[in-house]
Parts: structure tokens; sequence; C-alpha cells
């Protein structure tokens, strides 16, 4: 299990749900997170999963803790499923970075629409911040070169980063506050912080699971993505305007990004 990620939605679960809430997990899984809000005090916690499999082995967890009486394992799709009042709290995990391809944002806009989450819900988390920094990548294997979009668990593809051009620089504000526009279409401007030859873009994701409660890549969730580019010579001093494109939860090969 991913111990850094868990333990902070832990935090964040155990410093949001008060008793007698009502709380809904789009996408349990294990159960943990559903786990977690019982354990707060929650009346009744809702976890609701699209994979039969997965839904069973959550019914697993929550009959083997006491806790668990007040968890309903619901076998559904999140984005059709309603309740006759709003939840106090909503609870989701199912992101990724830059959310390019997995289904939080159209999700929790979903749960909106569909009258699960008001303006009263409280949601973990509550944002989130994608980021995009110049770098230079070995994309060299074996002998043969492959500038390919890179992504890997436990950070992995950091290891083949030769050097960093820049801080990351925030491309797009993921607010779940309201109805989340889906499409990203975002102008971004990097400023190099030193000289030399950049072939790719590191993104990376800041997500809040509460204002106070914020994660970077973790071993399993938003690891950074790196992005190969034509070859460019940056300079300190002069900026480099990057254009990025996606549908949010449509996976990469409806993604676009050129160097301006
Ligand atoms: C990354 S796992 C998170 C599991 C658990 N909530 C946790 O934090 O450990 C995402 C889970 O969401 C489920 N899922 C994905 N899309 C869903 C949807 N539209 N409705 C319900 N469950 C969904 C997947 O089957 C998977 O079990």
């Amino acid at each position: 299990m991913d111990e850094e990620r868990t333990h902070a939605f832990e935090n964040a679960i155990q410093n949001t749900v008060k008793a007698g809430d009502i709380v809904v997990d789009a996408g349990t899984g294990s159960g943990i997170l559903a786990l977690f809000s019982a354990r707060a005090g929650a009346e009744k916690v809702y976890g609701i999963e699209i994979d039969e499999a997965s839904a069973a082995l959550a019914r697993k967890s929550v009959q083997a803790n006491p806790d668990g009486k007040k968890i309903e394992v619901v076998v559904a799709d999140a984005r059709s499923f309603t309740l006759p009042a709003a939840a106090d709290v909503v609870t989701m995990e199912l992101m990724d970075t830059g959310l390019i391809s997995e289904q939080q944002a159209v999700v929790m806009n979903a749960l909106r629409k569909g009258g699960v989450i008001d303006s009263h819900t409280k949601l973990i988390p509550s944002k989130v911040v994608c980021a995009a920094e110049l770098v230079s990548y070995d994309f060299d294997f074996y002998g043969f070169h492959m500038p390919l979009v890179m992504q890997a668990r436990n950070n992995g593809v950091d290891a083949r980063v030769t050097n960093y051009f820049s801080e990351k620089t925030p491309y797009q504000n993921v607010d779940f506050s309201d109805i989340v526009e889906t499409l990203v279409k975002s102008r971004v401007t990097i400023t190099p912080t030193k000289d030399g030859e950049v072939n790719a873009i590191r993104l990376t994701t800041q997500t809040f699971l509460t204002s106070e409660i914020t994660v970077w890549g973790t071993s399993d969730m938003n690891m950074p993505v790196v992005i190969p580019i034509k070859p460019i010579q940056v300079k300190v001093g002069e900026n480099v305007n990057v254009l990025i494109q996606y549908e949010m939860g449509k996976g990469f090969e409806n993604f676009s990004l050129i160097v301006e």
C-alpha cells in the first residue's frame, strides 16, 4: 500500500469527518478510505465501486472491522450514484498526474450534477494543481533512443532526469468546489533557472486533500510524468512558452504539448 498517500488521506478524513456525517467514498477499492470515515465518526458511509471483484474485497475488509457496520458497499458507476440528500463529505481517489487519464474530475462533476455534492459537502481532495517544468532526460535504453511519454511507479521516471532547468510552474488549478472544466487548454510561461539543452517537460501534480494537507507524487498516486519534446536550447532570462491541451479522463491519446 502507498503509505504516504494513505496516511495523508487518513489525516484529512480524521480532520474533516464529524460525528453523524453521511459520507460517500467514490471508487472505494479496498474500502480503506471508507473505513477511515467510519472510524472518524460517520453515521453512514457509502463505498461506491464499479468493479465487482474489488467491491467483494471491500466487503471483506468492511466485515472484518467493527466500524465496518456503518459502511455499505455499492457496486455502481459513481457517475450515476444518487442519494435522497447531498452527502456531508465525499472522498475520492481516482487520480493520476494532471488528471489526464483517470476520472476524478468527471466523477466529481457527475456527483455535483446528481445532487450528491452540494455547497455544504466537504471534498477530499478539495483541489489539485498541475505543474510543468523544463528538464533534460535520458531517453536511451539498451542502445536505442526512445523518446516516449515516461511514467512509472515509485517516482521511477526521476532516475533518468539528468538536469532540472526550471521550477515547477502551475499550468492548471483544478478546484472541485464547482463544476470542473475538463477541457484543458493552457499556455504556460516557464522561466529557465539555468542555460542548457531541454528535451522534455516533467509534469507533476500537487493534491490538496484539505487546505493544510497536501501531497505531490507518492509511490502510487500522481507520480511524475515526462513528456519528450524536440530539443531546445534555453537561457536564463529567455522564457519558454508551452501550450498544453487535453480533455481530463481521456488519456494520452488525447494529449498534446507544444513548445511555442
Ligand atoms: C486508485 S483506486 C482507489 C481505491 C481506494 N479508494 C483507495 O484510496 O485506496 C480507484 C478505484 O476506483 C474504482 N473506480 C474507477 N472508476 C469508477 C467509477 N466511475 N465508479 C466507481 N468506482 C470507480 C476502481 O475500480 C478502483 O477500485
